[in-house]
């Protein structure tokens, strides 16, 4: 009860400092307005855990169609990129949504017992998956938000607390790793998502890989050394996301009489050299460490390196296909669908970001994007796989 009421509260706090008309907006078609998902993590609950232990009636019957995101075993729903149509339900109905839906779970937290053993397991299970769902909204509101905010004209800011600034690329050491038998994967039995099992063996060859992020001036120097202008450095499809979108510099950048400025969630400021860069999608990564004669790690490398490191300032990019490790055994209990179906043309992330939940980030971890997606608080780790020269210093 306490970390359903917690993470309940951290949902709707995130969502404090916005204006009425900013929960409705959709600027990008994947992206989601904030009153769908705070619809949509309650219906979760609703759906997966009231209506199937505790036989409770839908709070609105239309609900199912708006709320559900995709899972085609719940039947029809609203397309995704049509959410931000959606004037009804209005918020305060999607409110009303929430506490209707917080009062039935209090209940069915205290009449537990009416439940036999296996179902109130089940129960208890589809809860804690309900809550690392409703995490994994609030680090997507965060990133709908800045997207939302940043189309706005004045560009406003969301919170001036949330500034980043004061991250700084102060570590740009190599570590090295030995080359040999090595484990990645959860281990039993803490929680962890199906894709993270099972824990499985991989052998590495010797590499190194850098103790920090890629910094905003070691991107600039990439920009100012042509290199959204070089087919060289590009993966094919990424040089054809250049051709068709016109991009010259990351997601949130902006360049005014000579002065680079970033959009960020304290607002647009003069781009902190310092910083990390951020928001490059997966072809801006893979051009810059072939620029820079390195590379990016594979999954195995990074969890190998960073098994025992607490949560980083972004998602980094690594080479890895998401795909299932070996023996992967998809959730049941009806979340078959939570993770296995998006096994194609996605790459894997590691590392977590300012804004994952801190008692959601485990190293073990895989977020898993499109290559061309650059919304998600994503940076550039490098790797290499022979010593020698680089032009990062
Ligand atoms: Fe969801």
């Amino acid at each position: 009860l306490t970390a359903y009421e917690s993470t309940r509260d951290t949902t709707l706090e995130i969502c404090t400092p916005l204006e009425l008309e900013d929960h409705t907006v959709q600027p990008w078609p994947f992206v989601s307005p904030p009153k769908w998902h705070l619809g949509h993590t309650t219906w979760f609950f609703e759906n997966f855990l009231l209506e199937p232990f505790f036989k409770m009636d839908p709070f609105d019957r239309g609900f199912k169609y708006i709320f559900n995101s995709y899972y085609e075993s719940q039947g029809a729903r609203i397309e995704q990129a049509r959410r931000g149509i959606l004037s009804r339900p209005t918020l305060d109905k999607v409110l009303e949504y929430r506490r209707h839906i917080d009062r039935r779970m209090r209940e069915a937290l205290s009449t537990l017992d009416r439940l036999d053993e296996p179902m109130r397991c089940d129960f208890l299970a589809n809860l804690e998956l309900g809550l690392h769902h409703e995490q994994q909204h609030q680090e997507l509101l965060m990133m709908d938000i800045k997207a939302i905010l940043w189309h706005q004209p004045g560009r406003p800011a969301y919170s001036f607390s949330q500034a980043f600034n004061e991250n700084h690329c102060s570590k740009t050491n190599w570590i090295p790793i030995k080359e040999g038998l090595y484990e990645i994967g959860a281990e039993d039995p803490v929680f962890a998502y199906d894709i993270e099992r099972p824990r499985h063996k991989v052998y590495l060859e010797n590499f190194e890989i850098k103790d920090g992020l890629v910094s905003n001036r070691d991107y600039l120097a990439f920009i100012e050394a042509g290199g959204y202008s070089q087919p060289r450095y590009w993966l094919s499809d990424g040089w054809e996301w250049i051709q068709r979108t016109g991009a010259s510099h990351p997601l949130y950048w902006r360049q005014s009489e000579n002065h680079w400025f970033e959009y960020g969630l304290g607002g647009e400021f003069e781009l902190n050299l310092n910083a990390p860069v951020s928001h490059v999608n997966y072809y801006e990564a893979a051009a810059f460490a072939h620029w820079s004669g390195c590379r990016l790690p594979t999954e195995a490398e990074w969890e190998v390196a960073f098994c025992n490191e607490a949560r980083q300032q972004l998602w980094q990019w690594t080479t890895s296909a998401y795909h299932p490790y070996p023996n992967y055994l998809p959730f049941n209990r009806g979340f078959e669908e939570y993770n296995g179906k998006f096994m194609v043309n996605q790459i894997v992330l590691r590392g977590g970001c300012s804004c994952t939940p801190k008692n959601h980030y485990r190293p073990t971890y895989r977020n898993f994007f499109q290559p061309e997606r650059r919304w998600q608080f994503s940076g550039i780790r490098l790797a290499r796989s022979h010593p020698g020269h680089t032009t990062i210093s």
